[in-house]
């Protein structure tokens, strides 16, 4: 079999480290086939066209075909799996509202392109920030698709917290489970360590035995390290995080066309759930079952849990209004 991958802003970074991980195989194994759309602006086309070419030379016996264009009708043409990456950041002077209105004139007319292109059982991954209120844009603007198939990225924030959470226990990032993202990803993002679990088992106990005061450390320590680890990145390595989100991307498929065995993180559709107001694209811990996303349900939320969970739903809802009153959604 071959699916179809398109990638918007294929000629960045991320798009460069994603390319090469999706024609290897990590995306969806050794034995599906990929074709290539990459979908740039006109600005990029050469960077991605040349990413075209070192992908040609690697030899990559699953990658089918290659096409780059600045048409997103071209672009989205039987999409199996749509990765919107290209977004545009917030420059010099830039209000919020300016950088929702810049990336409502991306994500919206994409949306629309994916609903007359791609394939019927589109899947749409958005990493491109806001990326929770892209993925609201996109999903508005997708007639006849449903809200569903669109989901935004906060696997990097969960792959972040396990592992801090890993370290701190001094335990292989492997055993950590059950760390879900709640919100927005944002610094207002809440990642929940009160259902976590090494090796299965409950980790609340070996926690407050290395810790100590749990709650200061979540304030002090854990929740501003794994919030602010985007900022820590560009600090030490002078640009953004570019191959964990690659990463992190590669992860949040695979998961949800494969299936998941335990809880993860992504940003999708609320129907309600847990107070989020219906209609949001928010994260929530899911699992992936027959390649759709389910919310954990029934998971006991604490006071503290409650109160960080509606601070990011909250920033969730005031960009919503914001897109809203731009006439965006
Ligand atoms: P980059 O600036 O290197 O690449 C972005 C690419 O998108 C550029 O080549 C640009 O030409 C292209 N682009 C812009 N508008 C486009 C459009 N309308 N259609 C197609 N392509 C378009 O940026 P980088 O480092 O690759 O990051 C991409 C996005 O991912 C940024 O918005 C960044 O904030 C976000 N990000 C999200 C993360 C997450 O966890 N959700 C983590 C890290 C980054």
């Amino acid at each position: 079999m071959t699916t179809t991958i398109t990638i918007t802003g294929a000629g960045g970074q991320i798009g460069y480290a994603l390319l090469f991980r999706i024609a290897a195989g990590d995306l969806l194994g050794p034995d599906e086939k990929v074709r290539l759309r990459l979908l740039e602006i006109p600005q990029g086309i050469g960077a991605a066209e040349g990413a075209a070419l070192e992908l040609q030379d690697g030899a990559f016996g699953l990658l089918e075909h290659v096409e780059v264009t600045d048409d997103a009708a071209t672009g989205f043409d039987g999409a199996d799996l749509a990765l919107l990456v290209g977004a545009r950041p917030r420059g010099p002077g830039m209000e919020r509202g300016d950088l929702l209105a810049a990336n409502g004139g991306i994500f919206g007319p994409q949306g629309a392109a994916i609903a007359a292109n791609a394939a019927p059982g589109v899947r749409v991954t958005v990493v491109g920030n806001p990326a929770n209120t892209n993925a609201l844009i996109a999903a508005a603007s997708a007639d006849g698709v449903p809200a569903e198939r669109f989901t935004a990225l906060t696997r990097l924030d969960e792959n972040r917290a396990r592992a801090q959470f890993a370290q701190t226990l001094g335990v292989p990032v492997a055993t950590v489970g059950r760390l879900p993202i709640w919100g927005n990803h944002s610094a207002t993002q809440f990642p929940d360590v009160s259902h976590a679990t090494v090796a299965g088992e409950p980790a609340a106990e070996a926690l407050a035995a290395i810790v100590g005061d749990v709650p200061a450390w979540l304030d002090e320590t854990f929740i501003p390290r794994v919030a602010k680890r985007g900022a820590e990145i560009i600090r030490v390595r002078g640009s953004s995080s570019v191959a964990s989100a690659a990463s992190a991307t590669i992860d949040h498929v695979r998961d949800w066309v494969r299936g998941t065995e335990d809880w993860t993180s992504a940003g999708v559709v609320s129907h309600g759930e847990y107070g989020v107001p219906a209609g949001l694209i928010s994260s929530f811990p899911v699992r992936a079952v027959d390649g759709e996303w389910r919310v954990v349900e029934g998971l006991e939320i604490g006071e503290d849990a409650r109160r960080r969970i509606d601070a990011s739903v909250a920033e969730l809802v005031e960009e919503r209004d914001a897109v809203r009153s731009l006439g965006l959604i």
